[in-house]
């Protein structure tokens, strides 16, 4: 295999993308970093060169491509906001298909034919069954779902027709991080439970609001599958391996395949942080299933991926470790 050596990151800035280019960085890989700091910092690059743009500037991309000699690219910028895709939909499939088709087409202009996509759960919808595998029928029920969805099928249509190797790693719920506190979640508005939550034990909001107790689930709140990090950014150096070695196009589920509600989140932030943590109880969330969960043995078995940080306490103590460092430098 030859190795890689030069890979861009998109969205290198933001909460994944950060740390899958700390990533690479140990990994001995140069990295060009390109962000539009809609939702990255500047500080959470730590390797590797830095351009400040959008994949949707052509001229931006055409200056990136003509620089340097990629071997592949890692797409992570997108609007993540289920509930804001509904309400302003051409904002996501702007964003994260047309222009995610403008990156791709500057790839193929400048010959580099591999890339790994951040996909989403989300493009299941409602679940049939769970665990979920990567066969269980695709109906999105939102913008943004479908946005990922769209990326998919063009991704699967560039391979049939022009060569075009990608692996789609759909994330079922990216948490943790760093287990140094290096890097960490910074969402600007949070939306994600694991660090609300921990904002509630630190004092930085007053409570936690559970948004439903009464799905079909043991405790009646919802069931997720949550998957660190750096878990996550190690199945990308897997895919970037697939494709350098001349590996098919693929998509994979990518979770630890273990359910937590969001009490379990809850009494696992008290634990960790020894924190008191007021929880306020809320309506249903719209659009949120009760249970989603991955099977990924796919990954397993293909990639040879396995999660070193499966347990929930140690999620939870790697994001508190975090929080803790955002609140002693405030
Ligand atoms: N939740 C609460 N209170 C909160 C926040 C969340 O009870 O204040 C609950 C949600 O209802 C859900 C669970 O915690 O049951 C997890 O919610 P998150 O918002 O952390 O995560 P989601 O499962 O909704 O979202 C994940 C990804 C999103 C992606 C979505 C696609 O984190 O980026 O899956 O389905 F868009």
């Amino acid at each position: 295999m030859t190795s890689v050596k030069t890979v861009l990151v998109v969205g290198g800035a933001g909460y994944i993308g950060s740390h899958m280019v700390w990533l690479l960085g140990q990994k001995g890989v140069d990295v060009v970093t390109l962000d539009n700091f809609s939702s990255g910092y500047p500080d959470a690059i730590l390797h590797g060169q830095f351009v400040h743009g959008d994949i949707g500037d052509s001229r931006i991309l055409d200056k990136v491509f003509s620089e340097h000699p990629f071997d592949a690219v890692m797409h992570f910028a997108s609007f993540i906001q289920v509930g804001e895709s509904v309400q302003a939909p051409a904002k996501y499939y702007q964003n994260n298909f047309a222009n995610t088709l403008n990156l791709l087409n500057a790839m193929r202009t400048y010959g580099v034919d591999k890339f790994i996509f951040s996909s989403t759960a989300a493009i299941f919808g409602e679940p049939d069954y769970s665990p979920i595998d990567e066969a269980h029928p695709k109906r999105p029920i939102n913008p943004y779902g479908w946005s990922k969805l769209m990326v998919e099928q063009a991704l699967a249509d560039y391979d049939h027709a022009y060569g075009f190797k990608s692996v789609c790693l759909r994330y079922f719920n990216a948490a943790g991080a760093h287990p140094e506190a290096l890097l960490g979640e910074r969402h600007d508005p949070e939306t994600h439970l694991i660090p609300l939550v921990l904002q509630a034990a630190s004092g930085r909001r007053p409570h936690i609001t559970v948004f439903g107790r009464d799905y079909d689930t043991p405790d009646g709140t919802c069931i997720r599958d949550y998957i660190h990090i750096l878990d996550l950014a190690e199945a990308h150096w897997l895919a970037l391996q697939h494709l350098q070695s001349g590996g098919e196009s693929a998509a994979f589920n990518l979770g630890n395949g273990n359910g937590y509600s969001v009490e379990n989140v809850i009494q696992a932030a008290r634990r960790i942080s020894g924190k008191i943590i007021p929880v306020q109880e809320g309506q249903r969330r719209a659009g949120d299933p009760a249970r989603l969960v991955a099977n990924a043995d796919k990954i397993k078995q293909q990639l040879g991926w396995q999660p070193a940080y499966a347990d929930l306490d140690t999620i939870v103590e790697h994001a508190w470790r975090w929080e803790s460092k955002c609140m002693s430098v405030k």
